[in-house]
C-alpha cells in the first residue's frame, strides 16, 4: 500500500512538473510574439515554395552578401545560401523563439556561411550587405530605409515584401521593379549614389 501511495505521489509530481514546463514554454512563446510585435512585425514565416519564388525575382549572385532584417527561423537565409548560392547570409532577429529555432535549424542542417544575431535590426552593421530583405511592418520599413540610406553602400539592393519604401520620402532609393507573387507584392530597390553635398 505504501509503495502504491509513493508511486502515485511520484506520478502526480511528474504531471505537475510537466505541466509547469508546458506553462513556461507557453509563456516564452507568447512573450516572444509580443516582443516581435512591439519591435516592428509579428513572426509570420513564409513557405519554402514562396521563398523560392520571391528570391527568383531578384537575381542573386554568388558574390552577394544577403541580409534578412527580422530573419524569423532563418528559412529565407538558408534558401539564399542553398538554392541561390550567395557568398554569405546574415540574419537579425529580435524575438527569442524564432532566433533559437533559427540557431537550431542551421546547426542541425550544418548550414555554413551564415551569421545570426539576436538584435534589433536598427542596430545592425550593414557595411557588408549587397542585398537586404525586409518582410516587416511599414513603420519599421520606414526607419530601416533611413538607416540603409545613411549606412548602405551604393547599389545595395533592398527587397520589400508587401510593405514598400516610400520613395517620395526616401529619395535615395530607386524602384527597379515590383510584382505580385501569389497574394503578396514584392518591391526591389537600389540605393542611388550618395550626394556629395549631403
Ligand atoms: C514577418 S516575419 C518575417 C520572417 C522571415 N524574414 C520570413 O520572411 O519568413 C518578421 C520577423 O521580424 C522580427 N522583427 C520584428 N521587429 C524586429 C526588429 N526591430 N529587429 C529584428 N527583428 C525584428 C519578428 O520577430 C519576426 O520574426
Amino acid at each position: 500500500m505504501n509503495m502504491i501511495t509513493n508511486l502515485l505521489i511520484a506520478i502526480l509530481m511528474l504531471i505537475f512538473a510537466l505541466y509547469f514546463v508546458f506553462l513556461l514554454a507557453l509563456l516564452f512563446f507568447y512573450l516572444s510574439g509580443f516582443i516581435s510585435l512591439i519591435f516592428g512585425a509579428p513572426y509570420i514565416p513564409l513557405s519554402k515554395k514562396y521563398i523560392i519564388k520571391i528570391l527568383s525575382f531578384i537575381d542573386l549572385s554568388p558574390s552577394d552578401v544577403f541580409y534578412d532584417f527580422g530573419c524569423g527561423d532563418g528559412r529565407v537565409l538558408i534558401s539564399s545560401l542553398h538554392d541561390f548560392n550567395v557568398s554569405k547570409a546574415v540574419g537579425y532577429e529580435i524575438a527569442p523563439w524564432p532566433y533559437f529555432k533559427a540557431l537550431f535549424l542551421t546547426k542541425y542542417r550544418g548550414v555554413k556561411r551564415i551569421k545570426l544575431f539576436i538584435k534589433n535590426s536598427l542596430n545592425a552593421d550593414i557595411s557588408q550587405a549587397t542585398f537586404i530583405y525586409l518582410y516587416l511592418f511599414p513603420k519599421l520599413v520606414d526607419k530601416l530605409a533611413y538607416k540603409i540610406a545613411k549606412e548602405g553602400k551604393y547599389k545595395t539592393k533592398v527587397l520589400c515584401v508587401e510593405f514598400p519604401i516610400d520613395t517620395n520620402q526616401h529619395i535615395e532609393f530607386q524602384l527597379l521593379k515590383s510584382e505580385k507573387i501569389d497574394n503578396l507584392t514584392v518591391y526591389l530597390y537600389e540605393l542611388k549614389p550618395r550626394s556629395p553635398f549631403k
